[in-house]
């Protein structure tokens, strides 16, 4: 347990909380149309490669509006149960209040810190759709959910692969950077150590070999995803989240002069994604699977 002090709150991910409680989920609902059809394939081939069984007690770590959640619930049948947890209050409020609208009872939302607090097991299976990769310590919260998993219980986790074959994200940071600074000095939480923290196949097999974890399998998953309906979307998107939205969202009122000049950098490097169904780009995830 951490007895971290930050100016947003106690404990080792209390800036990520507050933004991903904060501007991130306002952020995530403004492109959510975008960003949950695009990852929705991804998470969509794990549970392909690793289905859980009907009647298994699922985990879904890090759940977000908990869609992945309800999918789960509804492959386990009414004797199996989703529990989705996730640290940001108000993602879980959106999630308990769509799996109430849907009608899917078998599904429950807990808002906690993996890193940090029991997470009411046993489950036969944890799983995570891009949810793993923003814990101060991975080693810390991957072990505290292998201790809630059954013994040989699985976790399946979906994280993104190396930023060069995720260029809609990685190009527009390069962009971004060529033209301002990461600020030293910012008022807004930062989201923890960023979408790439598991990118690497031995930083991630080693992450999951010290939680305690065993039979570790990374499995590459190249599907395309669409970043945007057209262009303007498509660049309103990276400005404002991942690495390059990060940076322009510290700097604030600071780069708003430059945000002309950043735009029309973007619309050149996102210009060969264009396509006649919108603005679609290459994007690459392992799919990592262990036993506890
Ligand atoms: C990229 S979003 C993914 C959301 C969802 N799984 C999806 O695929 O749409 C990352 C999620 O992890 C959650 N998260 C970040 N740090 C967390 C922590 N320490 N404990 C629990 N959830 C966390 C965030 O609040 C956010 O909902």
């Amino acid at each position: 347990m951490s007895t971290t002090e930050t100016r947003w709150g106690s404990g080792a991910n209390a800036e990520a909380i507050a933004a991903w409680d904060g501007p991130l989920y306002d952020r995530f609902v403004r492109f959510r149309h975008v960003l949950t059809t695009g990852l929705a394939a991804h998470g969509e081939e794990a549970l392909r490669l690793y289905p859980p069984r009907p009647g298994d007690r699922v985990l879904d770590i890090g759940c977000g509006f908990g869609d992945t959640t309800r999918r789960i619930a509804g492959l386990v049948g009414d004797a199996g149960a989703a529990t989705g947890v996730d640290a940001s209050e108000r993602f879980i409020e959106s999630a308990r209040a769509e799996a109430r609208d849907a009608g899917v009872p078998n599904a429950r939302f807990v808002v906690a810190d993996v890193q940090s607090t029991a997470l009411d097991g046993p489950y036969e299976m944890a799983f995570s759709r891009m949810g793993t990769m923003f814990f101060a310590n991975p080693v810390a919260a991957l072990r505290n959910v292998r201790s809630a998993l059954v013994p040989g219980g699985k976790l399946v986790m979906v994280v993104w692969r190396r930023r060069e074959d995720n260029a809609w994200l990685y190009r527009a940071q390069q962009i971004v950077e060529r033209i301002v600074q990461r600020p030293e000095q910012y008022d807004d939480p930062t989201c923890g150590p960023g979408p790439f923290s598991m990118s690497g196949a031995d930083t991630t097999s080693d992450i999951l070999l010290h939680a305690g974890f065993g039979e570790v399998a990374l499995h590459r998953c190249d599907i395309p995803v669409l970043i945007g309906r057209d262009v303007e979307e498509a660049i309103d998107l990276v400005m404002s989240l991942g690495p390059a939205g990060e940076i322009v969202r510290l700097l604030g009122d600071r780069a708003a002069h430059l945000h002309g000049e950043i735009d029309a950098a973007l619309r050149e490097g996102l210009a060969e994604f264009i396509t006649p169904d919108g603005v679609v780009a290459p994007a690459s995830t392992w799919i990592a699977a262990a036993s506890a």
